[in-house]
């Protein structure tokens, strides 16, 4: 276990390169979760992870994994892309790709999205079928412009493709939830105590994803000709009630 505050630290794809590197976290820290927040819940997420991409209507297709860690989450999506029959395009740090085990099959696509863009299409010049992006954006935002990392999704879709980006943390969403009955609850009840949560409606909070930011991807990706849609996540997730995923359907 780690003496590093998960809760606290900025995270961004050079702190996660650090992160592969220190052999003290565990495989879920060095993705940047404390170990509650995911052991235990990655059937859970496989399972909403596959119905969203529609697995099981995609034989044969190619899979894009960008950010893709290196965790026991890491290896079911590449379990459940074996069984079936979708193969598999890893992109993360050189670091974070050389923890992935390799019992099972896949291609890696090393650095950071979407500079690698050009590399991806070099691979597989005819796009991707599937383009996972889980739990990645909000760091995206740290580092990137949103709109050229949406663009880029876009591009290397192949028409007809599909794409999760998936477990986004929405800053109205959560204040949405702190501000109701339901929120509340679930407040006293996680940090026992009797005081409810202090909801800060008008807060400025810097590269906080939000309603308007989700938004304004979703018009971003229907100028770009294809479909889009902000969806929930079921309630087996761990942090549903505060977490928005967008599918995007390429068309054109
Ligand atoms: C919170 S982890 C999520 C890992 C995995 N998708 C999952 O949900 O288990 C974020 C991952 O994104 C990677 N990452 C961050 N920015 C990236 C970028 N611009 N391009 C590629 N990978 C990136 C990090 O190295 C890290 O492994």
């Amino acid at each position: 276990m780690s003496e590093i505050d998960l809760a606290k630290v900025e995270l961004n794809y050079e702190r996660f390169r650090e992160f592969a590197n220190n052999r003290d976290l565990s495989e879920r820290e060095r993705i940047g979760f404390p170990e509650s927040y995911r052991a235990g819940y990655e059937e859970a997420i496989l399972t909403d992870i596959v119905s969203k991409l529609e697995f099981r209507f995609r034989k044969g297709a190619r899979l894009l994994d960008i950010g893709c860690g290196a965790s026991p989450m890491t290896s079911a999506i590449l379990k459940a892309a074996k069984d079936f029959e979708i193969s598999a395009v890893m992109n993360d740090s050189p670091e974070m790709l050389s923890l992935i085990d390799e019992d099972l099959p896949f291609e890696k696509l090393p650095g950071r999205f979407p500079e690698v863009l050009d590399q991806a299409l070099q691979m597989h010049p005819e796009g991707y079928d599937l383009i996972l992006c889980y739990s990645v954006l909000h760091y995206i935002v740290l580092d990137t412009s949103i709109f050229d990392f949406i663009d880029a999704i876009c591009l290397a879709l192949k028409p007809g493709g599909c794409a999760l980006i998936g477990d986004i943390p929405n800053l109205s969403k959560r204040r949405r939830f702190f501000a109701s009955e339901e929120g509340i609850a679930f407040h006293k009840a996680f940090m026992k105590t009797d005081i409810p949560p202090e909801v800060k409606h008008f807060d400025v909070q810097r590269d906080a994803i939000d309603d308007a930011v989700l938004g304004a991807v979703v018009a971003r990706v229907h100028a770009n000709g294809s479909d889009a849609y902000v969806v929930p996540q079921p309630r087996s997730l761990p942090m549903f009630n505060r977490r928005d995923d967008i599918v995007v359907q390429r068309r054109l």
